[in-house]
């Protein structure tokens, strides 16, 4: 039975193709083999957050008159709706945590050398995809914290030179945070970044496998793993284990809700950015107000933005990347921003 449905398919589908790619997949083991698991760990938190957003979207009304009503109504009436909405909050948090772990590994194993300078570079955009569903997702709710730390962010588009205003605009819908912002960060949570994270996820996963999985140039490999069953299952029993970390993060520390956004009220005081953007909340915060003949937001956004761009052309400035010899230089500049990025964090959330 189970191989007359199997060559049914494989006339049509191709199956044995496949398979034999799978077959063939290995996975080089050394001391660092354990680094490899997270790309597979952020693919799997994606998955949960497309599963719980769908089933959110079941509920949630994207509209200024009834987003934090319809949030209320799936945690507090819906059939496990508190757990849904607990999942896909904590879910989006340990995604970017892992995406982070995931990036900072692979710099530090250097394996965006050649030939997997697309891998790295699709790699940063689907960082700043992850970033962009976090920033739009926020505002959601509605509600009070979310409303007044999306106006702050939105401030911070406001810096970039020339077209600061209009990006401002933009992405608010107008000068002010009104229901037409909360349309736009909709459309784009559910539309333009599913389908931008598809397309370049498509392009990374077609990457890793074409190359295979790089071996860092400083480790001596001890041989290798075949992907199935025995690295996909040991990707398995950790998906098994973040679903449970997931779960009782969900039950033992939901998300307060808090009040309802009132354009009207004054800010509360404390409003903090989540803690992803902190590091640059708090660079702008202690900046002084010019310096020289800049605006030291301006100055600060566009140090940002320089360090964007450095970040994706990482593959092309380590000039040591196509022989693959160590390049000390670089490694003790990423630990430096490393420590700066956390140092910054730190203090932003204690401050
Ligand atoms: C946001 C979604 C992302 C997903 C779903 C994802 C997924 C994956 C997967 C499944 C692998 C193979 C297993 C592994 O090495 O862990 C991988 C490898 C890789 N990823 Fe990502 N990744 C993402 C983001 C990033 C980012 C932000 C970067 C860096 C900027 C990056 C750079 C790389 C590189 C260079 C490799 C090849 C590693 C090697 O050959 O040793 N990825 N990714």
């Amino acid at each position: 039975m189970k191989n007359t449905i199997y060559t049914w398919l494989d006339e049509r589908l191709h199956l044995h193709k496949v398979k034999s790619v799978v077959d063939k997949k290995e996975v080089p083991v050394h001391k660092h083999t354990i680094w490899y698991y997270l790309g597979g760990m952020t693919l799997f938190l994606f998955i949960v957050q497309f599963v719980t957003g769908i089933l959110l979207l079941f509920y949630y009304r994207a509209s200024a008159e009834e987003a934090f009503e319809s949030v209320q109504y799936i945690m507090n009436e819906v059939y496990f709706g508190w757990l849904i909405h607990n999942i896909h909050s904590w879910g989006s948090n340990l995604l970017i945590a892992v995406v982070v772990l995931h990036m900072v590994s692979v710099f530090f194993m250097r394996a965006y050398r050649k030939p997997r300078e697309i891998t790295w570079i699709s790699g940063v955009i689907l960082l700043f995809i992850a970033l962009g569903f976090g920033f739009t997702g926020y505002l959601l709710p509605w509600n009070e914290l979310a409303y007044f730390a999306t106006a702050v962010g939105t401030e911070m588009a406001g810096s970039v030179p020339i077209i600061g205003q209009w990006l401002l605009e933009f992405l608010r819908g107008g000068p002010d945070i009104t229901g037409a912002t909360l349309n736009r960060f909709f459309a784009i949570h559910v539309w333009v970044l599913p389908a931008s994270f598809l397309l370049f996820v498509v392009l990374h996963l077609h990457q890793v496998q074409l190359h295979g999985m790089s071996i860092p140039p400083s480790v001596e490999s001890k041989g290798s793993l075949k992907f199935y069953p025995d690295f996909l299952l040991r990707d398995a029993a950790g998906w098994l284990i973040a679903i449970g970390v997931l779960a009782a993060l969900a039950a033992l520390f939901p998300w307060e809700l808090g009040e309802k956004a009132d354009p009207l009220a004054p800010a509360p005081p404390g409003i903090k950015p989540e803690w992803y953007f902190m590091f640059m909340f708090q660079v702008l915060k202690i900046l002084p107000a010019t310096i020289g003949p800049i605006a030291g937001d301006v100055l600060g956004v566009v140090v940002f933005g320089i360090g964007a761009l450095l970040l994706i052309m990482i593959p092309f400035i380590d000039k040591k990347a196509g022989v693959g010899a160590p390049n000390p230089t670089l490694k003790w500049i990423g630990i430096i921003v490393v420590i700066f990025i956390i140092a910054m964090t730190i203090w932003g959330e204690l401050d």
